[in-house]
């Protein structure tokens, strides 16, 4: 109940919301209701609605603005109040494309049945697409998802890998987010099986400035001169530089092996000093064997439903 009221209060600008996100803002709210409340402060939090603006003054898409996040603290007042800050917050990206409808809702499955993230930690998961030039059938079906799950961060770009989404993801987050920043943003991709408590974990000890984190690669004598693109971090001073540079677009070194140029981006900026490998931690599958292990914090290659059945039972998951 108290959520209706103090998400009445949240769209007080309704002239800034788009059409098919206002059709849908009633099933939004029941999301809200439902869904948020059961996820509790110690989960995996992937609570704000999506916001869907077709057409907002040009032929783009404009990002979500994480508006509905308020509905959740408003709405969970007390207990936000009495909590204490979280002493760090991460931003996990998935860069997956609108059609992908089954791995999404597996790697949601994935990201929602995990061990609690632990109270010192603060996680938000969202789903990466790109708007511009997305098919009247997925804008449509994409739309109910985001106003179902609130998961959904829609980038102002065309579908692509290695042509400059990552580069937009890591620009928009910190003008999407900039009332609330986080600690750390992280990219990766839905073939990846993130263990978020693990990854906290890992996180919690580094520094919260100039790191870049993630399975190093190594090129000549530089053991990681760059992340591989199945996930990586960095602080979110990286990101507002990344989002702020032009050098980046000028120099056209948007196109291409992603993981690879922003390594590139950060190497000629002098950034990224604080660089963490955490191989073997992070690894791919083997592709003949399911060579999961124990401490994993990230495993990728999970290309196939048998392989994500077999990372859900080995992690346990199926056993709760
Ligand atoms: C989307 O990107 C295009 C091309 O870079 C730009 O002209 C346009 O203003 C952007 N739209 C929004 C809503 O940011
Ligand atoms: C940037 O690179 C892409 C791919 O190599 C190329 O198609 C495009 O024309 C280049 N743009 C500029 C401005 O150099
Ligand atoms: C899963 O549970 C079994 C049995 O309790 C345990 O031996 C194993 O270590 C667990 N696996 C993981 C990855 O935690």
């Amino acid at each position: 109940m108290k959520t209706v009221s103090s998400s009445q209060a949240l769209f007080p600008t309704s002239s800034k919301l788009c059409t098919p996100y206002l059709l849908l803002l009633p099933l939004g709210l029941l999301a809200a209701v439902v869904v948020i409340p059961s996820l509790g402060s110690s989960h995996v939090r992937s609570n704000g609605l999506g916001v869907l603006c077709p057409g907002l003054d040009t032929d783009g898409y404009s990002v979500a603005s994480g508006a509905a996040e308020k509905v959740v603290s408003t709405s969970a007042e007390t207990t936000t109040l009495t909590a204490p800050q979280p002493e760090l917050r991460l931003l996990v990206g998935v860069l997956t494309t609108p059609k992908r409808y089954e791995r999404r809702g597996i790697v949601r499955l994935a990201y929602a049945l995990q061990p609690a993230t632990p109270a010192y930690a603060q996680v938000d998961v969202r789903f990466v697409l790109c708007g511009v030039g997305i098919d009247p059938v997925d804008r449509t079906l994409v739309a109910l998802e985001a106003a179902q799950h609130g998961d959904i961060l829609l980038l102002n770009c065309t579908e692509n890998m290695n042509d400059g989404k990552t580069h937009e993801y890591f620009s928009s987050v910190p003008r999407t987010f900039a009332e609330t920043p986080y600690d750390y943003v992280m990219k990766t991709d839905d073939d990846t099986y993130l263990r978020v408590a693990a990854m906290a974990d890992e996180l919690r000890s580094k520094p919260r400035d100039d790191a870049y984190i993630g399975y190093g690669f190594e090129v000549g004598d530089d053991p990681m001169q760059f992340m591989h693109g199945m996930g990586y971090i960095v602080s979110w001073d990286i990101a507002s530089w990344v989002s702020t540079n032009e050098d980046i677009l000028r120099y056209n070194d948007t196109h291409g092996p992603e993981d690879l140029l922003f390594g590139k981006w950060l190497n000629i900026g002098k950034r990224g000093k604080n660089r963490y490998d955490l191989k073997p931690r992070m690894y791919d599958l083997n592709w003949f064997r399911d060579n999961f292990r124990p401490d994993t914090i990230a495993v990728h290659m999970i290309k196939d439903n048998r392989r994500w059945a077999e990372a859900f039972r080995y992690f346990n998951v199926t056993s709760a």
